[in-house]
């Protein structure tokens, strides 16, 4: 009896001693948080710690007012994402990269990414994918054609007789909507309907850009779908390492972490082998300007691509902490690397640029003065069995992650 009674002291003086603890936790939390929010320069978010250095240009970010208006029935809008040096603008028409703001060897803030400073000219008529989110299907489709589960789908075919980028209204010129969730990231969600754009199947899209720490865009994909579909999505940012505008990127020293590449017909529909790159202009394994091979007539490679605009068969088998690329601006020391859970990697080097579009800072963007890094499934997988699979089937969460970290040499 006396030991049961000692018993239930014990638990009694347990249980204060526990609601103690609790309540000291719970006091020192709150005193953090409400500090936390006092300091409006800094907060914590669920991945990232957010700084904002004063110091930034921030005559460089376009204004947000010239990117509000309405879409097709919906809103759409600048956000601005920052974290120390780095300041990324994304809008939701096209889910597309404004700009990306870092500092040059000098310190110097520099816009390194192509992209126009109002939302009206993006409407406008030959896309040129600045920064955009580019699907369902990024990258070509052979004659606009594809079989899946013995069935046939055709699908605009708005390149040559190939189909390029989801079609005639792809991705790039969809209004998503957007959910900014911290200082230094935003979600952006698409619904694709059954059948939109010849695609089968209802597919739910996000894709969320966050600026990390040290000078790194992440950039997070999540799909889902109630039919079997096929699936291929990328950012087309154009990048310029000196500065968008300023001038051709042939002195920008380039290393792609691949041993082959898909080779491709004259309409750039992979042939279906993959090659290796030694000897030939595709060789990145060291660094090499692109100026190096760009003009090499003598490939019939690059004599079809205008150029560089193949798709590299990456060496990082979906790796993301082992590098893809690296790019480095000659006259900025800005260096970026890129790092992908993707399987390959187009590389295409403004060839199409013909200085008809005026861009940001009033510049224009003349033949060849970006590049994109399109890391995404090689093209025209669908048509090509022993490529990596593009299908996403009901039940299936897709997800892929892309990392441009930025630093200086
Ligand atoms: C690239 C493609 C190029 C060109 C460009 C847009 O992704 O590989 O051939 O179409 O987009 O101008």
């Amino acid at each position: 009896m006396l030991q049961n009674v000692i018993t239930v002291l014990n638990t009694h003086a347990n249980c204060l001693t526990n609601m103690k603890n609790f309540l000291i936790y719970f006091i020192t939390i709150s005193i953090f948080a409400i500090a936390c929010n006092n300091n409006s320069t800094m907060h914590n978010t669920a991945d990232t710690t957010v700084k904002t250095d004063s110091s930034i240009d921030t005559s460089l970010i376009p204004l947000p007012k010239n990117f509000q208006t309405t879409i097709d029935g919906k809103q759409t809008n600048l956000y601005i994402l920052k974290n120390g040096k780095m300041q990324v603008s994304v809008t939701n028409y096209g889910a597309r990269i404004v700009s990306i703001i870092v500092p040059d060897k000098n310190g110097n803030p520099t816009d390194v990414a192509v992209g126009y400073d109002a939302v009206e000219p993006y409407t406008k008529g030959g896309d040129t994918y600045f920064g955009a989110i580019v699907g369902r299907y990024g990258n070509r489709i052979a004659k606009g054609k594809f079989t899946l589960n013995s069935k046939q789908y055709t699908l605009a075919t708005n390149n040559g007789p190939n189909s390029l980028h989801g079609g005639t209204k792809g991705f790039s010129r969809k209004v998503w909507d957007a959910q900014q969730i911290s200082d230094s990231s935003v979600m952006l969600s698409y619904i694709s309907g059954d059948g939109e754009e010849g695609y089968p199947g209802t597919l739910n899209v996000q894709v969320t850009y966050t600026v990390a720490s040290n000078n790194k865009l992440k950039i997070d994909y999540a799909a889902t779908t109630d039919k079997p579909t096929v699936l291929n999505l990328t950012n087309h940012c154009y990048f310029n390492l000196n500065g968008q505008g300023s001038g051709t990127i042939n002195k920008h020293l380039v290393m792609i972490n691949a041993d082959k590449y898909t080779p491709v017909d004259s309409t750039l529909i992979p042939t279906g082998k993959f090659e290796s790159v030694k000897a030939t202009p595709f060789d990145f394994t060291k660094p090499s300007t692109i100026a190096a091979h760009v003009n090499d007539s003598t490939n019939q490679q690059i004599k079809f691509g205008k150029g560089y605009d193949h798709n590299f068969v990456l060496n990082t088998k979906g790796d993301p902490s082992v590098k893809a690329a690296e790019v480095i601006g000659d006259a900025s020391g800005i260096v970026m690397n890129v790092y992908t859970t993707q399987p390959g990697l187009q590389f295409y080097g403004g060839n199409f640029m013909d200085g008809s579009h005026t861009i940001k800072q009033n510049k224009k963007d003349n033949y060849r003065t970006a590049f994109c890094m399109e890391t995404q499934h090689y093209p025209d997988s669908p048509n090509q069995h022993n490529f990596p699979s593009t299908e996403l089937k009901p039940g299936q969460q897709f997800a892929s992650t892309t990392i441009y970290a930025f630093s200086v040499k």
